[in-house]
């Protein structure tokens, strides 16, 4: 197995607290991210370091990029390496007292082509954080799940209590992750608190990518005003969740008290169908493109929404931005980065 290299540190300063300090007490002094170059995981870096934290990151960059941290790339201390190399993923959760895990590879094509090679890094990564954090004394680690794990239930919305019914190696990886942290909490005593993140948008998330979610495939399309490929007749719905409300999710998690070795929906419980998206979305871009719909795909979950009721008993968790908001801010986003000079490369 080879390993990433370490050439990057930058060093940590402390910086004035961004707004959600003032909703979240923030108790923790440094913080690891691992995947934190990511799209979620960069959005994660950037409040940690407003809520004066010292973070250190840990990414491979092999979907992740450091133009995402650029903004508070003087304030962390970044380090280029993979999840697995095991005394580097102890370096640097030394002095750490949380550990948000969000390094995975996030394709589900992938670990469908690439099921040993992604279990090495989703299931078996997610086992050595768990692993440092229990060696360095981090006191808790909050882990990135997925609604994938519910598969194709046809139930809504999904609850915490439902028996997991995963299709995908992906979603088994992830499953497998969770059971990992469970026992850490009840072996080890280590704090673990496993999200169940839904579709998740948002700046930074590159929709030049294949894999991409499907708002930022539609914000492109709709960028270029060409119709987008719409599967089926469109009226297979999804729950749509904010990044910062991700975030702010982590952060909950990361306060909260009595709460650990359990899995917590991180959704709106607002399934939005993907007629429905177009549809805001060209009004948004104030344009007039119908989609062009193609062959339903085998094995697509019809309907997805999060039962909310546990993230707002366990975590006080309500999502504050709604789809519309959400879409504008990302848009702003959208026209900023393809007027620079496109989408940041890997
Ligand atoms: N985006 C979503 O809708 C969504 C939904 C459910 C769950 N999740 C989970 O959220 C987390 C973050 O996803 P994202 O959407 O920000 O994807 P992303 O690809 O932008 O972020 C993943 C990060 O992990 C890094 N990484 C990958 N393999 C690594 C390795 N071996 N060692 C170190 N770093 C590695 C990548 O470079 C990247 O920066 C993932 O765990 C993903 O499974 C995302």
């Amino acid at each position: 197995m080879t390993f990433g290299k370490v050439p990057n540190t930058f060093q940590v300063r402390s910086t004035r607290g961004a707004a959600i300090q003032e909703v979240i007490p923030f108790r923790y002094k440094q913080a690891l991210v691992t995947g934190g170059a990511g799209f979620i995981g960069s959005h994660l870096v950037d409040s940690l370091v407003g809520l004066g934290c010292k973070v250190n990151v840990l990414d491979d960059l092999s979907t992740g990029s450091l133009s995402n941290l650029a903004r508070v790339k003087s304030q962390i201390s970044f380090f280029e390496g993979d999840i697995r190399d095991r005394p580097l993923l102890s370096k640097v959760s030394e002095g750490c007292d949380i550990l948000f895990h969000q390094a995975a590879i996030v394709s589900v094509p992938q670990t469908v082509e690439q099921p040993v090679y992604t279990a090495q890094v989703n299931e078996l990564g997610t086992l050595c954080a768990l692993e440092a954090a229990r060696n360095c004394g981090v006191k808790r680690v909050i882990i990135a799940s997925s609604c994938a794990v519910y598969g194709n239930d046809p139930r809504v919305p999904k609850h915490e209590t439902m028996e997991p019914c995963p299709e995908s190696p992906y979603a088994v990886q992830k499953l497998n992750g969770e059971q990992h942290a469970r026992l850490y909490w009840k072996l080890y005593g280590v704090e673990t608190i496993c999200l169940r993140y839904f579709n998740v948008y948002g700046p930074r998330q590159n929709p030049g990518s294949p894999y991409s979610g499907v708002i930022s495939i539609f914000l492109n399309r709709a960028a270029a005003a060409k119709p987008p490929e719409i599967h089926g007749n469109g009226t297979q719905s999804r729950d749509f969740i904010f990044v910062a409300d991700v975030v702010k999710a982590n952060l909950l998690a990361a306060a909260a008290q009595g709460v650990s070795g359990v899995n917590i929906n991180v959704g709106t419980g607002k399934p939005v169908t993907i007629n429905a998206l177009w549809k805001l979305i060209s009004h948004i871009f104030k344009i007039h493109v119908k989609p062009r719909h193609t062959e339903a795909r085998a094995g697509d979950v019809f309907a997805s929404a999060a039962g909310t009721d546990f993230a707002a008993s366990a975590l006080g968790f309500k999502p504050e931005h709604s789809l519309e908001k959400g879409l504008r801010i990302t848009f702003k986003w959208h026209k900023k980065v393809l007027a620079k000079n496109g989408y940041p490369r890997r």
